[in-house]
């Protein structure tokens, strides 16, 4: 049927064939960053100590830490034009809406990130966008809730003082649990970078064009905000809500394999793992910590998880298809524990997958070998044909 060309499987070659930043073994549950395993870093490092990994391949020292964090704090403010730029959103728009706006924004504040040549500038944007993140985040959501904007404080660390723009009124004083901040900090160090997957392919075949590094995240936002990738924790939260308890969970297992129902289940499944994503692992353990230090033992919907995460892996279907539960199946529960409304769960999946997007793009630009994406196609369509004049067209 027509003219077929040839299918150029390695079309993304030039920008996500290969890379020296995150090792996935799907069959073995097996996730490292730059060759370290991620329950060692989840447990023995901060964000910012797997932020400067991911950058530069190598764990910090004490004084490169200490200068690394430094360097992220000078930059946690935004410019007071780009706060104007919420405004002219409805309040009640998705924060991942406001995310998309906002971070491309940040285009048109720093022109010398145009130049994408310099790897000054690049370095430069790559701090920018790892400090502003949260101050954006937190912003998308005092909007959406017509709380005044809270400005970053220099003396809390990265996860206290994003809690504190997301958490504090003038009314009155708010410090961050550490516990709570704790495990923030090691869900951001889980969802900071996961290989090529369809938001990082994005930011890397938006960045093969030669785009500034603030439009290629802003494109993978958009698209890691989708419910089959980011948006995932945010339906699994009201998948939970919607099943309501055990006796409805054999319910929601059939319409999730009955082929002619497009419902499936949130939080399980995945594009590489055939075996439990590692991150879902940790998750749930940081899910008991923060839920034993807020006395919520008996959350019902993490116990209702627990079950349905039980049943379904006891499941025929599930298991001949290796469906495990990934790293969104526990990661609402923990983020609704610590006082984050699920419209904001895909906002800081963002804000944690921003350094791996831009460590993606750096270690792209920066090899000289790289040129433009373009996918070529399997065509399927007419062959070549004349234009009939439209007075004969039948
Ligand atoms: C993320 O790529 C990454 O690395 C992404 C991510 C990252 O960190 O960047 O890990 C983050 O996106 C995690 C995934 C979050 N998405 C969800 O939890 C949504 C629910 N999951 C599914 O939509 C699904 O599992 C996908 C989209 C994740 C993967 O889809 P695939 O590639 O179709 O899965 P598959 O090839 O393994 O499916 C095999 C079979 C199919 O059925 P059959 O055709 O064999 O009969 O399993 C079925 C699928 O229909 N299946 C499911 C299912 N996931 C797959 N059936 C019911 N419920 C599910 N969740």
């Amino acid at each position: 049927k027509g003219g077929i060309f040839t299918y150029d499987p390695g079309y993304l070659s030039t920008a996500s064939s290969s890379s020296g930043i995150t090792f996935i073994d799907g069959d073995k549950g097996i996730l490292l960053y730059r060759g370290y395993p991620i329950e060692q870093l989840a447990e023995k490092c901060d964000f910012l100590e797997v932020c400067f990994l991911l950058m530069n391949g190598e764990l910090p020292n004490g004084a490169q830490k200490k200068s690394f964090d430094n360097t992220v704090t000078g930059h946690t403010m935004v410019h007071e034009q780009l706060a104007r730029f919420y405004t002219g959103f409805r309040r009640d728009a998705h924060p991942m809406a406001v995310m998309i706006g906002v971070v491309g924004a940040l285009s048109a504040f720093y022109h010398d990130a145009m130049d994408i040549s310099d790897a000054a500038h690049r370095e430069l944007s790559a701090f920018r966008l790892i400090a502003k993140l949260p101050t954006i985040t937190a912003m998308a959501y005092k909007y959406n809730i017509g709380q005044p904007f809270v400005y970053p404080r220099n003396d809390l660390n990265y996860a206290q003082n994003f809690m504190h723009m997301m958490f504090a009124t003038p009314a009155e004083e708010y410090k961050p649990n550490p516990v709570l901040a704790r495990a923030l900090d090691r869900i951001l160090i889980l969802h900071a970078d996961h290989e090529q997957n369809a938001s990082t392919s994005t930011v890397r075949l938006a960045g093969s064009s030669g785009a500034n590094p603030f439009a290629c995240i802003s494109a993978g936002i958009a698209c890691l905000w989708g419910p089959a990738h980011g948006g995932a924790n945010e339906a699994c939260l009201n998948m939970l809500e919607e099943i309501g308890d055990d006796s409805r969970i054999g319910e929601y297992i059939a319409r999730a394999k009955d082929k002619d129902d497009p419902f499936r289940l949130s939080g399980f499944g995945h594009r590489v793992y055939r075996n439990f994503d590692p991150r879902a692992t940790l998750m749930r353990e940081t899910c008991h910590e923060v839920l034993d230090e807020l006395g919520l033992h008996d959350d019902r919907l993490f116990k209702l998880a627990l079950k349905l995460e039980k049943i379904a892996l006891e499941d025929e279907y599930f298991i001949e298809r290796k469906l495990y539960p990934n790293v969104d199946f526990y990661s609402g529960i923990v983020q609704r524990a610590l006082g984050i409304p699920a419209s904001m769960f895909t906002a800081i999946f963002t804000m944690a997958r921003t350094v791996g997007w831009i460590a993606q793009w750096s270690e792209m630009i920066s090899d000289p070998e790289y040129k433009i994406g373009r996918p070529r196609q399997l065509y399927t369509g007419a062959v070549t044909r004349d234009v009939v004049p439209i007075a004969s067209r039948k």
